[in-house]
């Protein structure tokens, strides 16, 4: 999301302050006691969570450990081209780019950018990110791609452009920029060993910043959603700067809105959830809100992204709009019948992933989320009802959404100099820092998630360096965090979690739970860096083969290798090379006693650039077949690709075309697994 989506503004003014004491060498040399394979069968068998590094936890009976995967790859040189580049043995190709039609009610995508804004809400939208693989039936071969399309390139979208006439944007485009935004989900299967849509299939959908949905949990039906077009609050539309993803035991996808404040506006003096969040007081992103008042307008589609009160109450005018976004949003890709519902449970702040933990019977379900702004937060929620095995393949997944998903409670990281970390709970009871309660200070339950951003503030949460995607390690549990860069943690402002200020690289950090999920230990897994940077920057020791900074797009395999994207933006490493994919296998990365550790000088060999897409992109979004034969990644906001369906073509030299966010299908070119030996 680095070019116009929005922005990542520090808007904490809360004071919470970095623990005191710099631990940097601490950290660099600390190494990480975990059960590894020994504690996650344990949770598998549904005996808890044992071998956390935590003082005091119990140990894990030794269990012997099967041979892991090692990678099968060798790391590649960066690329700056018009091209996608991977390493040898493998092929990427194009797959779905903005504007390929989901079914036969619009024109294919025309390179003069004429498609109407009917077309586009029957077609890809724009800005490729998160994405999960649904499979149809247990395949690999066929399935449904759930997908978010982030934000837009109104430059791209329009055939010249967007144009303003009289101050006001004209209604087709606004109404095309709202169908470019959003989720789709899309079929597509292997023919002949290649991935393909499968056209006008029965399930193919989108959803954009209109599409009726369904408000679910604590905020449902009460005052603070209540709107012109929903009086019961029960109801809103749209979705909008869909970041990163996550997905449920029960086949759902979950797409998080991360940079949605942008699109509205509000002139009168907000409340403090708007101004902590950052909806603009003089004009919207993209002013849809202009639009309001044309002769073709219909349920004020243009008037609700301006907040200004104007009616005599909430049911009168779209005050409330804003604070029907700021969501976790559960899809059921397999049933197309159905509506996206906002789970508001887990938060209102700027989502970027939604992560879930493992799954284990009789324990509470968990997802991570961050809050990516300079100095924002990491987030868990945590579900009331235990997990239920034969809830994987439930009759109606939407209902048991609402089992896990609508009642829990929710977490915000606190991050202890001593690696050590406590999970503060939002709820009315808590304790503030300043000596009253969460309860006083913002109400009820629903209060307190309409500001979850001044809550966290309230309890001593620690500001992050930007948190992006969540993943969790299948193999132990263990959970990592992307924090992309921070250009506003200064000097004297870091601490332990975050040591460098400003932070230009980025780092990833990672936690492991308590048993009772109140605590956790912690360490910083990787430093993102230029090979060439001073010791206070290349603290992992990376080298030009794997240098990168700014990592945000994340997952495990089932295998247990960690991949990571980038959006980098910092001049140190993109001199060398577009942004990236690399992997690790984390497990791997052990001390002589088997205790895991951080990528350090002595075994980065082991951390590898598998990709590099093209120039002025970012690479995001990530997904596998269950088989692990196709991985999939998007290339987002590309200044001047694809020419063709290869991916690995570069542009001819000196052609321009009309750039398109796009998957990428990476397989290998002997048909095996993605990655590994
Ligand atoms: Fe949309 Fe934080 O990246
Ligand atoms: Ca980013
Ligand atoms: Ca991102």
């Amino acid at each position: 999301m680095s070019r116009d989506s929005g922005d990542n503004l520090d808007r904490n003014l809360s004071g919470n302050l970095p623990m005191a004491s710099v631990m940097d060498a601490y950290l660099s040399r600390r190494a990480v006691v975990r059960g590894g394979l020994g504690a996650a069968i344990a949770m598998i068998a549904g005996a808890g969570l044992a071998g956390c590094f935590d003082s005091g936890a119990s140990t894990p009976a030794p269990t012997p450990k099967p041979a892991t995967p090692k990678l099968g790859f060798q790391s590649i040189k960066g690329s700056r081209t018009d091209a996608c580049v991977v390493a040898a043995g493998y092929s990427a190709y194009v797959l779905a780019p903005w504007g390929t039609p989901l079914n036969n009610s619009g024109k294919p995508w025309q390179a003069d950018g004429s498609n109407s804004a009917a077309d586009q809400a029957n077609a890809m939208g724009m800005h490729h990110d998160g994405m999960h693989f649904f499979p149809i039936n247990g395949s690999s071969d066929d399935g449904l791609l759930a997908i978010n399309f982030e934000y837009i390139d109104t430059a791209a979208l329009h055939p010249a452009g967007p144009t303003t006439v009289d101050g006001k944007r004209p209604a087709e485009e606004v109404r095309k920029e709202i169908n470019a935004h959003g989720a789709g989900v899309v079929r597509i299967r292997k023919v002949g060993g290649r991935w393909q849509v499968v056209d006008n299939d029965p399930l193919n959908r989108r959803f954009t910043t209109a599409t009726v949905m369904d408000i679910a949990g604590p905020l449902r039906g009460t005052e603070h959603v209540k709107t012109r077009f929903s009086p019961s609050g029960i109801e809103c539309r749209g979705t909008n700067n869909n970041c990163g993803n996550g997905y449920t035991p029960w086949g759902t996808y979950l797409t998080c809105e991360e940079n949605w404040p942008g699109i509205f506006v509000n002139t009168a003096p907000r409340p403090a959830d708007q101004v902590r969040i950052g909806v603009s007081a003089t004009t919207g992103q993209y002013s849809w809100e202009t639009a309001a008042g044309d002769t073709s307008e219909f349920d004020d589609e243009f008037a609700r992204f301006n907040l200004t009160p104007s009616g005599a109450s909430a049911s009168d005018d779209y005050r409330n709009e804003a604070s029907t976004y700021g969501y976790i949003v559960e899809i059921d890709p397999y049933n197309s019948a159905t509506r996206a519902v906002k789970r508001t449970a887990l938060g209102r702040f700027r989502h970027e992933g939604c992560c879930p933990g493992l799954a284990v019977a009789g324990k509470p379900l968990v997802w991570y989320s961050g809050d990516d702004s300079n100095n924002e937060y990491l987030y868990k929620f945590v579900s009331d009802a235990p997990w239920d095995p034969a809830d994987a393949k439930p009759a109606d997944r939407l209902a048991t959404g609402a089992k896990y998903l609508d009642k829990g409670k929710l977490y915000v990281a606190r991050f202890d100099a001593d690696g050590k970390g406590v999970w503060l709970l939002l709820d009315a009871v808590t304790a503030t820092t300043d000596g009253t309660t969460l309860g006083a200070r913002f109400g009820d339950l629903a209060g307190i998630i309409l500001n979850t951003r001044g809550a966290a503030d309230a309890v001593g949460a620690t500001p992050m360096d930007r948190p992006e995607w969540t993943a969790v390690n299948p193999l132990n549990g263990d959970a990592y965090l992307t924090l992309t860069n921070n250009s506003a943690r200064s000097p004297d402002k870091v601490d332990a979690a975050n040591p460098r200020g400003p932070n230009r690289h980025g780092h990833i950090i990672r936690w492991h739970e308590s048993d009772d999920h109140q605590r956790f230990t912690w360490d910083i897994f990787v430093f993102g860096a230029n090979a060439a940077g001073g010791p206070d920057i290349n603290r992992s020791g990376l080298t030009e083969m794997n240098q990168f900074a700014s990592p945000d797009g994340m997952r495990f395999d089932s295998r247990g290798v960690l991949w990571f994207e980038t959006d980098n933006g910092e001049q140190s490493v993109t001199s060398y090379t577009n942004d990236q994919l690399l992997a690790v296998i984390p497990t791997d990365l052990v001390d002589g006693s088997g205790k895991q550790i951080p990528v350090n000088a002595s075994n980065q060999v082991d951390l590898r650039r598998f990709f590099v897409g093209p120039n002025g992109c970012e690479v995001t979004g990530i997904a596998f077949t269950p088989d692990n034969k196709t991985l999939f990644v998007n290339i987002q906001h590309p200044e001047n690709w694809p020419a063709s369906g290869i991916a690995t073509d570069a542009t001819p030299s000196g052609e321009k075309v009309r750039p398109r966010s796009s998957t990428v299908v990476i397989q290998r070119n002997d048909g095996g697994e993605i990655g590994i030996t």
